[in-house]
C-alpha cells in the first residue's frame, strides 16, 4: 500500500498543481488532483481478477481546468439547484450565480470543483489517505461567512473509496458538499450504463419542475420508475411518458434515503452483470442524486481519447436535498458558527 504524488501542471492563474496516487493493499488503485479534489481514475478489479479504471475523466489538468460536467469532482458551497440562484438567511437575501437555466447549480462559476486544495498526503492503518482543505472566504460565489473545508480521502484496504467531509464557518451559511464523479462498471470507455442495475435504499423521492426545482413534495416511488427498492436495469423504465423522468431528461433526481439517523448506511447499489463488480454506496447523507448522464453528448474526449456519449456514466451524489435553502421542509443544511459540519460517504466495490 503507497501514496505517491507528482506534478499535474499549473492552473491559468499559475498555481502548481499535484496529483496523488492511492494504492491499497489489493491493489486497487486511486488517482486524485489536488485541483477541485478530483478522483480522477480508479481502478478496481472484475470477477477475473481484470483491472479497469470505472470513472470517466481526462489525461491531463486541461481536461478538468476547461467547461466539462463536473467529472469526479468535489461539489460546493451547494450541490445541486437553488432556485434562482436567491435565498434568504436571517432576514438577509442572498444572491447566487445564475449558471443552470434560472437557476444556480453546484457552487456556481468557480465552485470547489475549481479551486486549489491544500493536500497532505497521510498512511493510515486503513489504507492511503490524502487529506484535502480548502478556506472559502467569506462572499465567495455570493456566499455568506468564512467556510474552512476539510475533505478526506481513503482508499481502505476492504476496497472502499471513503470520502469524510469537515467543515466550520464564521457566519451562518448554507452548505451542502458533495462529490460528482460519474461510473462505469465495465470501464469509463464502454458506452452506456443502461444494463446497469442500481437499487436505491429509498421509499421515497423529491419531485422537480421542469427546471429541477424541487417542488417541496415527498413522493412514493411505488408505482412508479423511481422505484429501485430492488435491483432494476438503470434503462429498463427510463420513459419520459412519466412527467419527472421528462423533466429530467432521464433520472436526474434526489431520493429521500429510508436511513435518517445521520449514521453510515447503505444508500444505494449498482451492479454490472458482465464484469461482475458491485459498487455500494454508503452514507451518513439524507438523500442521494441519481443521475445518469442525460447531458453527456460525445462532445468531452476525455482518457485515452475516449468519447463520453448520452448515458455513458452515473452519479450517485450523496447531499442533502436540492434547493434546501428555500425548502423549509426539508432537512436543513445551515451551518452555525460553532457547530462542525460533517458527513462520510464511501463507495465500496466488490464482485458478485
Ligand atoms: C447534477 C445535476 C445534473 C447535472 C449534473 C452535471 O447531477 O443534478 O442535472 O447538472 O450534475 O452536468
Amino acid at each position: 500500500m503507497s501514496i505517491t504524488s507528482k506534478p499535474f501542471g499549473q492552473t491559468p492563474d499559475g498555481k502548481q498543481v499535484d496529483i496523488f496516487t492511492l494504492t491499497n493493499k489489493n491493489g486497487l488503485v486511486a488517482q486524485i488532483t489536488n485541483f477541485g479534489g478530483i478522483v480522477t481514475s480508479l481502478s478496481v478489479p472484475d470477477r477475473d481478477g481484470k483491472m479497469a479504471d470505472v470513472v470517466l475523466g481526462f489525461d491531463d489538468l486541461d481536461g478538468y481546468v476547461n467547461e466539462h460536467p463536473y467529472f469526479g469532482a468535489l461539489i460546493g458551497r451547494i450541490g445541486n439547484r437553488v432556485a434562482k440562484g436567491k435565498f434568504t438567511l436571517e432576514g438577509k437575501e442572498y444572491t447566487l450565480a445564475i449558471n443552470n437555466g434560472p437557476n444556480h447549480l453546484h457552487g456556481g462559476l468557480k465552485g470547489y470543483d475549481k479551486v486549489v486544495w491544500k493536500a497532505q498526503p497521510i498512511e493510515t492503518a486503513d489504507g492511503p489517505s490524502l487529506r484535502l482543505m480548502y478556506v472559502s472566504p467569506d462572499g465567495e460565489e455570493g456566499y455568506p461567512g468564512t467556510l474552512t473545508c476539510g475533505v478526506t480521502y481513503t482508499l481502505t484496504n476492504d476496497n472502499t473509496l471513503k470520502i469524510e467531509y469537515d467543515a466550520v464557518t464564521d457566519k451562518a451559511t448554507p452548505i451542502n458538499l458533495t462529490q460528482h464523479s460519474y461510473f462505469n462498471l465495465a470501464g469509463h470507455n464502454s458506452g452506456d450504463i443502461l444494463s446497469h442495475e442500481a437499487m436505491i435504499n429509498a421509499d421515497n423521492f423529491t419531485p422537480t419542475d421542469e427546471t429541477l426545482i424541487p417542488t417541496g413534495e415527498i413522493w412514493a416511488v411505488e408505482g412508479t420508475p423511481m422505484d429501485f427498492r430492488t435491483f432494476a436495469e438503470i434503462g429498463a423504465r427510463i420513459d419520459s411518458s412519466y412527467e419527472q423522468i421528462k423533466f429530467g431528461g432521464g433520472y436526474d433526481h434526489n431520493w429521500v434515503l429510508n436511513n435518517k439517523d445521520g449514521k453510515l448506511a447503505l444508500a444505494a447499489s449498482f451492479y454490472e452483470k458482465t464484469s461482475g463488480r458491485l459498487m455500494e454506496v454508503l452514507t451518513t447523507e439524507p438523500g442521494v442524486q441519481f443521475y445518469v448522464g442525460n447531458f453527456l453528448d460525445g462532445s468531452n474526449v476525455g482518457k485515452g481519447g475516449a468519447v463520453y456519449n448520452y448515458r455513458n456514466g452515473f452519479c450517485a451524489e450523496a447531499q442533502h436535498f436540492p434547493d434546501s435553502p428555500n425548502q423549509p421542509g426539508f432537512p436543513t443544511t445551515i451551518l452555525q458558527p460553532g457547530q462542525t459540519y460533517k458527513q462520510t460517504t464511501a463507495y465500496r466495490f466488490s464482485i458478485k
